[in-house]
C-alpha cells in the first residue's frame, strides 16, 4: 500500500504535466498529396537548393560573382526545369502541384536565372538584392504548402 501511494505520488505530476502540454502551433500550409517518387525527387531537389544557396552566399562573400552566377543557373535556373521528366516518366513533382504552387516553382527558376544575369554584371549590391528575390520565392512556397 505504501508503495502504491508512492507510485501514485510520482506518477500524478507527470500525467498532469502531459494533460497540460501546450497545443502545438497551428500549421496553415496547404497539404499537397504526392506519391513517394515525386515527393522524394522534390526533397532531393530541395536539399540541393539549400546547398546551392549556401555556396552562392560564400561566393558573394569572396566577391566571386561569376561563380555565384554559374551555381545559380546550373542548380536552380530555368535551364534545370523539367529535368525529372525523362527519369520519372511523367511522375515529376510539377505534375502533382496545384497551380499556385507550380507558379511559385516557376518563379523560383525565373528569379534564379535573373540573379545569375545580375551577378554576371559584377555589382555585388545589386546581386544581393536579386538574391533576395530568389530566397523570397523559397519563403513564399514554404509558407503556403507542405507535402506531409
Ligand atoms: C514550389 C514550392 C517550393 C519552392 C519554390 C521551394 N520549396 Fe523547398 N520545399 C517545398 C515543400 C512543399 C517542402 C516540403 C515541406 C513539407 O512537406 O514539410 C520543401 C522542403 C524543403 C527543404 C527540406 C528538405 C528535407 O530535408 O526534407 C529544404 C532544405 C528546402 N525546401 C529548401 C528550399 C530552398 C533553399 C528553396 C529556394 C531556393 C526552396 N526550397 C524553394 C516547396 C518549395
Amino acid at each position: 500500500m505504501r508503495h502504491m501511494m508512492l507510485m501514485l505520488a510520482l506518477l500524478l505530476p507527470a500525467s498532469l504535466a502531459l494533460a497540460q502540454a501546450p497545443a502545438p502551433p497551428q500549421d496553415h500550409r496547404q497539404l499537397v498529396d504526392m506519391p513517394d517518387l515525386p515527393r522524394s525527387l522534390m526533397r532531393a531537389d530541395m536539399q540541393d537548393h539549400l546547398l546551392a544557396l549556401n555556396e552562392i552566399i560564400g561566393y558573394l562573400a569572396e566577391n566571386k560573382l561569376d561563380a555565384a552566377s554559374e551555381t545559380a543557373e546550373k542548380r536552380m535556373g530555368q535551364s534545370t526545369m523539367g529535368k525529372h521528366a525523362a527519369i520519372a516518366r511523367g511522375q515529376g513533382p510539377g505534375r502533382f502541384m496545384p497551380d499556385t504552387m507550380q507558379q511559385m516553382g516557376w518563379n523560383m527558376h525565373d528569379t534564379a536565372t535573373e540573379f545569375a544575369k545580375v551577378a554576371k554584371q559584377g555589382d555585388r549590391t545589386r546581386a544581393l538584392a536579386a538574391l533576395q528575390q530568389l530566397t523570397s520565392s523559397c519563403v513564399a512556397c514554404h509558407m503556403s504548402f507542405r507535402t506531409r
